[in-house]
């Protein structure tokens, strides 16, 4: 799979930061933005939804993944997430392992703010050593 250009990156930055407005955080007050691309070079979008019974709540990670499956994409090529904070947001434990199922130990997992990039990584080095489909003899989607 090619590289992921930078100037692609921009775009999901600037698709996570708009998801961002629409969070609704109305508990922790945290807004979190998210965008992946998927396969096809197609941008999805998603942000934090919280619940008053608090564990229900989703993370931005989760409902862009949810939109990337349901437009029918099959891999994240790479992710963004948005939040604002004094250091970079980066994914939960959770979100990573949800990534992890659709993307490989090589992809670009950026965190960013309103203003800048404050981060970048690969998946690989946010969850090192992950469990994955081929561990229960699954297919790689
Ligand atoms: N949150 C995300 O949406 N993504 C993350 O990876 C980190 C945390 C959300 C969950 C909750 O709605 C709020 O941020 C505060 O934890």
């Amino acid at each position: 799979m090619s590289e992921v250009t930078d100037a692609v990156m921009q775009q999901l930055v600037e698709a996570a930061r708009v998801a961002r407005v629409r969070a609704y955080a109305p508990y922790s007050r945290f807004a979190v933005g998210a965008a992946l691309l998927d396969e096809a070079g197609r941008i999805h979008a998603g942000c934090n939804v919280e619940n008053a019974a608090h564990p229900q709540g989703m993370c931005a990670e989760a409902c862009a993944l949810a939109h990337l499956v349901l437009a029918g994409g099959t891999r994240v090529r790479a992710a963004v997430v948005v939040g604002v904070s004094d250091q970079p947001v980066t994914p939960c434990g959770g979100c990573r392992q949800k990534l992890r199922e659709f993307a490989d130990d090589d992809t670009p997992v950026w965190c960013a703010d309103l203003h800048q990039v404050s981060a970048r990584y690969t998946l690989g080095e946010l969850l090192p050593a992950s469990f994955g489909p081929a561990h229960i003899g699954a297919a790689r989607p």
